[in-house]
């Protein structure tokens, strides 16, 4: 992955190729993914958690047939959560035993969609849908396994967590008040749903354990809650993604066996605490295993020096292929990449082209003080909700996803063209 690149470094290359003649030949804005990084990264989330759990690859942060296939390759599994999702899941060839489906507002053609096609789990998140996919697989003559999404209290944030007493979010049924034992009742006396286990996403970006801690705390309490009331004991346990990724130097994520051992001896030290067999873990990472495996490669149109302030330089893209510097705030970093410059750093703001100043793709950045027109600028650690956040504010076109390996390149997303836009505007 280009996470090591410096401002100025000169020619940077990924998978065996340069970005500068990637960007020669597929055009800027351009997504790089590494596919070996992408497959190693498969792999050590896989070997981590061992054959004793599950891996849920988190298809919101980036989804294509070809990422389906790596994936089912690898030995992981697949979180979809819309119907969109589903149909490239299962044309990529996922088998559907191995696709769980979320969502908080499911419609019912998504949920017959699953059902039909054989999905191994949905998570239910509404009393509403208890009875919405309970109908649905009763018609289809199905009975399908599901989990119960709560809310367990607890809010993580980057370095810390929360606890909140009640929930003020539109996920999952919160522990609190008993909203999720009501759903376990519901669900247990409805033939057409076989309830498999429990789970519970906290949040994303997190970088220590201690709300999962909390989180598994509370599920393994509603687990020994459903065993004393319905003598019933669940075998799963799904405790959600958001683990983070280094977008800055300063940014300092686990590694996937350390992440694994926690989480699991979280989880067996409660059990114990609570006389449950240990139920089968899930995990669900999305930007843990895509964010650092692809950069965008832009390049620079124009440079504007403000005097006393700072220098802006405007690439080929912003807001509507990287939402996330101007919807979160998110922090990445940048460099020089079509050449080496010994100029000095210069205080530089990358922004895109769109018709508003908060279309920023990187806010603080040093770039050599002599970046001109033409030059290539690459940011790194955009593979987790860049390209799926992708958008077409001011019809923009949204960028290609070009995949790397062995020195060879593969377009897996093309670039979009006025012709699609145009295909859409049928008035
Ligand atoms: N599982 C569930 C139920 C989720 O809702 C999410 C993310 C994940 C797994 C994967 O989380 P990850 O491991 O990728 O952090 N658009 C935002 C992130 C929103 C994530 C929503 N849910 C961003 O660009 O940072």
């Amino acid at each position: 992955p280009l996470t090591t690149a410096r401002s100025g470094a000169g020619s940077v290359s990924i998978g065996g190729l340069g970005l500068a003649e990637l960007a020669e030949e597929f055009g800027t804005a351009l997504f790089v993914l590494d596919e070996d990084d992408f497959r190693t990264r498969c792999r050590a989330w896989r070997d981590a958690f061992g054959p004793d759990a599950d891996v849920f690859y988190a298809g919101k942060a980036f989804l294509s047939r070809a990422v389906v296939r790596w994936l089912t390759e690898e030995g992981l599994n697949l979180d979809v959560c819309s119907g969109g999702e589903l149909s490239i899941a299962l044309a990529g060839g996922m088998p559907p035993e191995r696709i769980a489906l979320h969502g908080n507002n499911k419609s019912s053609a998504e949920l017959r969609q699953a059902i039909e096609a054989g999905v191994g789990r949905i998570v239910l998140d509404s009393f509403q849908e208890i009875v919405r996919v309970a109908h649905i697989a009763d018609t289809l003559g199905r009975r399908q396994p599901v989990q119960i999404r709560v809310t367990v209290g607890v809010e993580a944030h980057t370095h810390e967590f929360i606890a909140t007493a009640h929930e003020d979010q539109k996920f999952g049924l919160a522990l609190a008040g008993g909203q999720a034992a009501e759903a376990v009742r519901r669900v247990l006396k409805l033939d057409s749903l076989e309830l498999v286990g429990i789970h519970s996403h906290i949040g994303s970006q997190i970088f220590d354990t201690s709300g999962f801690e909390v989180a598994a705390h509370r599920v393994v309490g509603l687990l020994a809650d459903i065993r004393d009331e319905h003598g019933l004991e669940l075998p799963e346990i799904d405790l959600g993604g958001g683990l983070g990724i280094a977008y800055t130097p300063e940014d300092d994520p686990s590694e996937p066996h350390t992440i694994a051992k926690s989480l699991r001896e979280i989880v067996s030290r409660e059990c114990r605490g609570a006389e449950l067999a240990v139920p089968r873990l899930s995990v669900e990472p999305g930007r843990a295993i895509v964010g650092p495996s692809a950069c965008t490669v832009y390049e620079v149109g124009t440079v504007k020096e403000l005097p006393g302030l700072r220098t802006y330089v405007s690439v080929d893209g912003g807001m509507s292929d990287n939402v996330r510097t101007a919807l979160y705030d998110a922090e990445y970093s940048v460099s020089l990449v079509s050449r080496a410059s010994d100029a000095e750093p210069m205080l530089s703001r990358v922004v895109g082209k769109h018709c508003e100043s908060g279309d920023i793709v990187v806010r603080d950045a040093f770039l050599p003080a002599d970046v001109a027109p033409g030059d290539l600028l690459a940011v790194p650690a955009t593979g987790a909700y860049c390209r799926s956040m992708a958008n077409n504010y001011n019809h923009a076109l949204r960028p290609p996803v070009v995949a790397v390996r062995d020195g060879a390149a593969r377009v897996i997303i093309r670039r979009e063209t006025e012709e699609d836009l145009l295909r859409l505007d049928v008035g």
